[in-house]
């Protein structure tokens, strides 16, 4: 008799998601641990959830949140029940945290770290040390020569000590500095960066060390853009590397190295670039991950997000797959987030002009070929391919 394939939405209360099976028939809830390997033409994964696949290897998949989308009970099931880590998309940014210079405002941020441990989700935090999204009050008076160089560092000091010790024991890893690097070839630390040019390029280094005094057990990351291969030329990856390599040898406590895995088919990309960079991140001792991905494409509109091109349904779930690829052949890549996982909630379509399409769900929350080109990976990762059931053997 053939075993029907259900799995648990893993978080107690969370409403068990449906996909790509029957969606008439409800999924039974069962813990991860007791997902039963396959009958032979059997596919037990076919209703399994992302994060209880990826659990079986000890990954961790993750999504990016704000606190207005997990109002919307649909929305929160699926974030509860599909990802094992949660990455707060804004809410734990300098100019959210601290808009008034001394007023902190904890509401948001708090609410992720809520829901996160309701659904026993691990968190990623985002960003302290990064030239966007910072508070008025600290870029004005850095203009206006109110604040000080050394004020500033001492600021920063602050700010790093008291969000890192109020999420003490809570943060599994921090993304500490955020985007330091030019993008052209040869790349190097960017001398215009709004941190480099006020604060010294020793900022970076004085950050880890900041965050891992204020939290020794959380891992401490840097994080980039167009460092796993996106850029053909390796360039910027090479400049990160090296620098990397050269803080661990001066004792700096940094831990990891997130990609933030932001694609785009309109640009070639070589998977297996990616694969060499974390394997080479990793050969320094780092932990890696993928932090931020999405794949965007051009769109007729902002609303339907429906593709200009059709091979773009190709594409996208094909860039997703690979990114996750690379990461599943590296051992010490130990999450893999997307940046979002609706194309409702996705960032692209307000920062990239006339696309979209980037999200694993659709814009009426409905899985899209890429969470199915996922959720079959993990599969292969979780199971391993199916044994076959008959030997065909030819000209015989
Ligand atoms: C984005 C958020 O998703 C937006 O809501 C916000 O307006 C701007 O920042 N790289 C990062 C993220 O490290 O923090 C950015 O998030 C996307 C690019």
């Amino acid at each position: 008799m053939r075993r029907r394939s259900v799995l648990t939405a893993g978080a107690a209360g969370a409403a068990a998601l449906l996909v790509g099976g029957n969606s008439a028939k409800a999924a039974t809830v069962r813990p991860a641990a007791t997902l039963q390997p396959a009958a032979p033409g059997d596919m037990p994964w076919a209703s399994a959830s992302l994060r209880d696949l990826a659990a079986r290897f000890g990954l961790r998949i993750g999504t990016a949140l704000i606190p207005q989308d997990i109002q919307t009970p649909s929305y929160a099931a699926i974030a509860g029940s599909q990802f094992s880590v949660v990455t707060p998309g804004n809410a734990m940014k300098w100019q959210i945290v601290e808009p008034t210079q001394g007023v902190y405002y904890w509401s948001q941020a708090d609410q992720l770290v809520n829901f996160a441990h309701a659904n026993k989700q691990l968190i990623r935090g985002h960003t302290l040390c990064w030239h966007n999204q910072l508070p008025t009050w600290l870029t004005t008076g850095v203009a206006n020569g109110s604040i000080t160089s050394a004020q500033l560092r001492d600021l920063l000091h602050n700010h790093i000590t008291v969000e890192v010790s109020r999420y003490r024991g809570k943060i599994w890893q921090w993304d500490v500095c955020n985007e330091f690097f030019t993008d052209a070839s040869p790349s190097k630390l960017d001398p215009t960066n709004w941190w480099i040019v006020n604060a010294g390029p020793d900022i970076i280094p004085l950050a880890f060390q900041w965050a891992h005094a204020a939290d020794p057990n959380a891992l401490l990351f840097y994080n980039d853009y167009n460092i796993g291969g996106e850029d053909g030329t390796n360039a910027k990856s090479d400049a990160v590397y090296a620098y990397v390599k050269q803080l661990l040898a001066d004792g700096v406590p940094i831990h990891g190295v997130g990609n933030q895995g932001h694609l785009d088919t309109q640009y070639g990309w070589n998977p297996a670039l990616l694969r060499q960079d974390l394997e080479r991140f990793a050969s320094l001792g780092l932990k890696v991950a993928i932090t931020e991905a999405d794949v965007r494409t051009f769109v007729k509109d902002a609303t339907s997000q429906v593709p200009t091109d059709n091979l773009a349904q190709f594409a996208q779930p094909y860039e997703y797959s690979e990114m996750l690829k690379a990461a599943l052949a590296v051992p010490e890549c130990i999450s893999f987030t997307v940046w979002g996982f609706t194309d409702s909630d996705s960032w692209v379509p307000g920062f990239f002009t006339g696309e979209g399409y980037a999200g694993i769900y659709d814009v009426n929350q409905q899985p899209k070929a890429a969470y199915y080109a996922l959720q079959s990976d993990l599969a292969l990762g979780a199971f391993g391919a199916p044994r076959r059931v008959r030997t065909y053997t030819p000209f015989s």
